[in-house]
């Protein structure tokens, strides 16, 4: 029997921490060896100096999640896992929804049969909590966090979802008793539908027009109000899909005062403008996603957030939505008011070749931070780590090989989700995904997909680590 299975030969590995030159060997699925010259395998891959990450770590996508307003999320846990194993992702953490009335265990259950057999690449649960209950506060949560469901979303807004303050409250009780992870899209829905009823009242109905309904105080107020909720129960939380300098000071005021506070941002507001809404006729609604992109100096913002220690996570918030689809963003046709057409952006393949070119490539993160942000941290914060996120012995041979001088232009048939459209057409990065290991097993071979349905584990997660060292913090950059 040979000591490994393959061997990864001639890398440049990237970690959180640092970057080195060494083989990697791989037995059994697991990272067994990390050194020079490396032999006794069944099949070397001769990596030539390429640079070697981490599969990426995407917590936060939906795949094949129920709506309730009659659209379709375009990807299933297939054509989901297989569009991120092409893109270098290789643990994804999609949402199981819990419809109003219905219990969280229903959903969870569910949402075990639409993934059962089905990923090309492992996948855990967050939990979508809309109807916190007694029932589901005081038992189904404490049970689901035993059982390996330890993070859940809330949301302040959306009229079928949110949660008004005492719900939360009680939401992030359970968590603090039971060590879970709670995760806020932080709007003020008040504000939203006051403004959205202004603007359709004066006939204002574009695809635009969603960003003139979310500005940055409507995000600010809110991520307020979520830090404050969190410091009343004194428990860490994170707050998802932060857009705009407004939520970015909320966030790193409280990192200043102690407080543990989580961000993540997402590549549409480091690559997406509100100029992106605003396209000829109702292309626009193709950027619709909330809170949306906003301006240039609050994109700048969002770029300094990822060293300055404001976030631990660069997610996709992959939203899939056909275009040209009437159980997509054409739901009531290309006249309807912004209101109505469904929120989210795809994502989940371009995460990070548009952050590895862009980010790493232009010199704004270097390598350390780019695999601290695109799978370390989340698996830390999420309970995977060190399974997950990053490449240690012991760790799963979840690994990307990248052709780092790669020249792709982004057009939506080179992509393998469902989609008919990407956001990012056009953009030319240097860098690709060459070759993607998932515990060990090629799913993605000179940038073309080998992986099957049926590979992809489901990944219970411990409890989060809240204390778990995730590089700077924001505290660091203070005057001494
Ligand atoms: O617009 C977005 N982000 N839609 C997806 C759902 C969510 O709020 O994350
Ligand atoms: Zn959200
Ligand atoms: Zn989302």
């Amino acid at each position: 029997m040979t000591k490994f299975d393959l061997i990864i030969k001639g890398g440049r590995v990237a970690t959180a921490a640092d970057v080195f030159h060494c083989d990697i060997g791989i037995k059994d699925g697991r990272i067994t060896a990390l050194a020079d010259n490396l032999d006794g395998a069944d099949e070397v891959i001769d990596v030539a100096g390429a640079t070697i990450t981490p599969g990426g770590v995407d917590a936060h996508c939906h795949l094949d999640q129920p709506s309730m307003d009659g659209s379709v999320c375009a990807d299933d846990f297939t054509s989901g896992t297989r569009s991120a194993a092409a893109g270098g992702t290789t643990t994804v953490i999609p949402f199981a929804l819990q419809m109003r009335g219905l219990s969280l265990k229903e959903a969870v259950d569910d949402y075990h049969k639409r993934s059962d057999g089905k990923a090309l690449v492992d996948y855990a649960f967050h939990l979508i909590v809309t109807d916190a209950t007694p029932q589901v506060c005081g038992q189904e949560l404490p049970a689901l966090l035993q059982d390996g469901y330890s993070s859940f979303k809330i949301y302040m807004t959306y009229d079928d979802l949110k949660l008004d303050d005492g719900q939360i409250l009680d939401v992030l009780a359970v968590a603090r008793r039971h060590q879970g992870m709670v995760m806020i899209h932080a709007e003020n829905s008040e504000c939203i539908t006051w403004l959205t009823d202004k603007l359709e009242q004066a006939g204002k109905l574009a695809p635009k027009y969603h960003a003139t309904s979310r500005p940055g105080p409507v995000e600010r107020e809110a991520t307020h109000r979520a830090i404050t909720l969190a410091e009343l129960i004194d428990v860490p939380i994170l707050i998802v899909h932060v857009s705009s300098e407004q939520a970015v000071q909320e966030i790193q005021r409280a990192q200043r005062r102690g407080l543990k506070i989580y961000g993540e941002t997402c590549p549409q507001y480091l690559f997406l403008t509100e100029d992106d809404l605003d396209k000829p006729g109702f292309e626009g609604a193709k950027c619709i996603c909330s809170p949306p992109p906003r301006d240039k100096e609050n994109q700048q913002v969002i770029w300094d957030g990822l060293t300055n220690g404001t976030f631990q996570v660069v997610s996709s918030d992959h939203a899939p939505s056909r275009y040209n689809d009437p159980q997509g963003k054409m739901l009531q046709g290309t006249e309807a008011s912004f209101r109505i057409v469904p929120n989210g952006i795809p994502g989940i393949e371009t995460r990070l070749p548009l952050l590895f070119s862009e980010g790493v490539g232009k010199g704004r993160i270097d390598l350390q931070t780019f695999v601290a942000l695109t799978a370390s941290n989340a698996a830390k914060i999420y309970g995977l780590y060190p399974r997950k996120g990053t490449i240690a012995v012991g760790a799963d041979a979840d690994i990307v090989i990248w052709d780092d001088h790669r020249k792709v232009t982004i057009t939506n048939d080179i992509l393998h989700h469902n989609v008919d459209y990407t956001p990012y057409e056009g953009i030319e990065v240097t860098g690709w995904p060459r070759t993607v290991l998932s515990r060990g097993q090629v799913v993605v071979e000179d940038g073309e997909v080998k992986g099957k349905a049926g590979h992809g584990q489901f990944l219970p997660c411990d409890p989060p680590e809240k204390a778990a060292p995730l590089g700077r913090s924001v505290t660091d950059f203070q005057p001494a």
